[in-house]
């Protein structure tokens, strides 16, 4: 987060044309006009941050292409040569970020190393024996072992795959950044879309105020997208992970990319560090935006379970958590915005965002550039896939128990009763109202409904922010929208010294 990856980037002044406008600036957006821009089109990015500010900021950046919820249940919904070319597809995207900062020179610790999956502890091994013959079924590179080198995993049953991937996403990007300017591309920061209108000339305007972009198309890449209410967000569900770092002595473990087999799974990973001493990255502790606020509880056993399996990690220098997009049958959506004939979308990519991203990137440009793409079936926004609907449903069933929870009664009974540094949803007649009052004692209160199609707002008292449990809004203590697909602000509700 401390790099500035678009320094030069400013608010987006007056009207602009250019061949294609990107609106969100992160892994998805500034891969997809690097390609736009490398294949000769003039592209304007515009954010409504800063660049590169949103969940790209907070990811750990495992480059993994294989299915992070398992092969095996990705063929069960997508079948066998979906998954082939959804592996293919995503090893293309670890290929394509080795070449790019090779060919931009970017300095971003990018490095290709192995992943091992491996048997929780206390748990059977089976789930091992039927990931292998998944992948095996799909034809990517595998090595049965018992043994990997963690603490007490001396026989736990594990899958090496090689030819994974890391890097510094932020400072790869900022190199992206620089090539695409190099490009007559430009970025605006703090520029909030609000609006599409696509033309009968084929041109597609966006607006952020009284300002416009008109464009031959337009690629919507703002996590969730904001160009759609309810087609794609009904085919996903938003998730909240945990990840912290410690500092670890260079060479304590392997430098390689982990996972084990629970349900939500960790993942852990180095970065490297000045001096003697390495990051060691490690995450995990996910559930459903909004069903909980226990983040103390979750790093608490996320670094138990670091400690117990890495003893060589040393103090804790960083903690924080993000949310990620998991859709029905794990691929995400990516191509033309259903209904729309100049809007591509990308979202739905689920804890593989990064090579997502690139993948995504590599797909809507082959679109938008009238090229050849074999993947684009693999992740068409408008698939339908029956055998998700198990999946479908109990997602689906958030919103339905969400919209029940207008008729209970607040979490307090006055704004009164709200103690400095809290938050808390009160109820004040027929509404419901999302109310903080900060450390010096004034009070925030906004409604609760989220500004996208009204769902119930929760308190995160870590990220002191609101969520929305139903397709993954986060607003600000005062009403400001943080995560898409919300676009506008809470509204303003009125107590006595309420800070507006
Ligand atoms: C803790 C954590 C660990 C993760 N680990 C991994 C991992 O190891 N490997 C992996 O592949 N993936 C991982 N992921 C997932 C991955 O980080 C994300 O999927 C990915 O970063 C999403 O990128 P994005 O470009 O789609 O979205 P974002 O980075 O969220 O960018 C979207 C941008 O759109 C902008 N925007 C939104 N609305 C508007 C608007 N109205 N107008 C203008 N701009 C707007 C936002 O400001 C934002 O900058 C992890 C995620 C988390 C949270
Ligand atoms: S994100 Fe859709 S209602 Fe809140």
């Amino acid at each position: 987060m401390d790099v500035a990856v678009a320094p030069n980037a400013t608010p987006l002044q007056g009207s602009k044309e250019c061949d294609v406008v990107i609106i969100g600036a992160a892994i998805a957006g500034i891969s997809t006009a690097y390609e736009l821009a490398l294949g000769g089109s003039r592209v304007i990015v515009v954010d409504r941050g800063k660049i590169a500010g949103g969940i790209t900021a907070r990811t750990t950046a495992h480059l993994a292409p294989l299915c992070d919820d398992l092969t095996s249940a990705m063929i069960s919904f997508r079948g066998e040569e979906m998954s082939r070319l959804f592996y293919e597809s995503q090893a293309a995207a670890v290929d394509r970020i080795e070449e790019i900062q090779k060919r931009e020179s970017i300095d971003c610790d990018f490095r290709r190393l192995d992943g091992y999956l491996f048997q929780a502890l206390n748990t059977d091994s089976k789930i091992i024996e039927d990931e292998l013959e998944a992948v095996r079924k799909i034809g990517a590179p595998v090595d049965r072992l018992v043994g990997i080198p963690l603490a007490h995993c001396g026989q736990q049953h594990a899958l090496r795959y090689t030819r994974q991937g890391t890097f510094h996403p932020l400072r790869y990007l900022k190199g992206l950044v620089a090539a695409i300017e190099a490009k007559s591309g430009s970025f605006h920061s703090d520029t909030v879309v609000e609006g599409f209108e696509e033309r009968d000339d084929g041109k597609v305007i966006i607006t952020a105020g009284s300002r416009t972009i008109t464009a031959r198309a337009a690629v919507v890449a703002t996590n969730a997208p904001i160009v759609d209410r309810f087609a794609l967000h009904t085919k996903m569900a938003p998730y909240r992970t945990y990840a912290m770092a410690f500092s670890i002595p260079k060479g304590a473990i392997l430098d390689a990319l982990y996972w084990d087999t629970l349900d939500p799974y960790h993942y852990v990973r180095l970065q490297p560090g000045d001096g003697r001493t390495d990051f060691l990255i490690v995450g995990g502790g996910d559930h459903k935006s909004g069903e909980a606020d226990d983040a103390e509880v979750r790093f608490q056993a996320l670094e138990a379970w670091t400690r117990n399996l890495i003893p060589a990690a040393q103090n804790v220098t960083h903690r924080w958590s993000g949310q990620v997009l998991d859709t029905i049958d794990y691929a995400g959506f990516i191509g033309r915005n259903p209904g729309s004939n100049k809007i591509y979308v990308h979202t739905g990519d689920s804890g593989q965002g990064m090579t997502h991203g690139v993948v995504g990137a590599m797909i809507n440009s082959a679109l938008i550039l009238g090229r050849e793409t074999k993947w684009a079936d693999v992740y068409e926004p408008s698939r339908k896939t029956p055998a998700a609907i198990g999946n479908f449903l109990r997602e689906n069933v958030t919103a339905v128990k969400n919209f029940a929870e207008y008729l209970a009664p607040g979490e307090l009974a006055d704004v009164s009763d709200l103690k400095a540094g809290h938050g808390a949803i009160i109820r004040q007649g027929t509404s419901k109202i999302a109310a903080y009052r900060d450390p010096s004692g004034a009070l925030y209160a906004r409604s609760a409904a989220c500004t996208h199609v009204g769902c119930h707002l929760h308190w995160n008292s870590f990220e002191t922010c609101w969520d929305c449990p139903c397709h993954g809004s986060h607003f600000a203590i005062d009403g400001t929208p943080l995560n898409a697909p919300a676009i506008g602000p809470l509204a303003e509700e009125h107590q006595a010294g309420t800070t507006p």
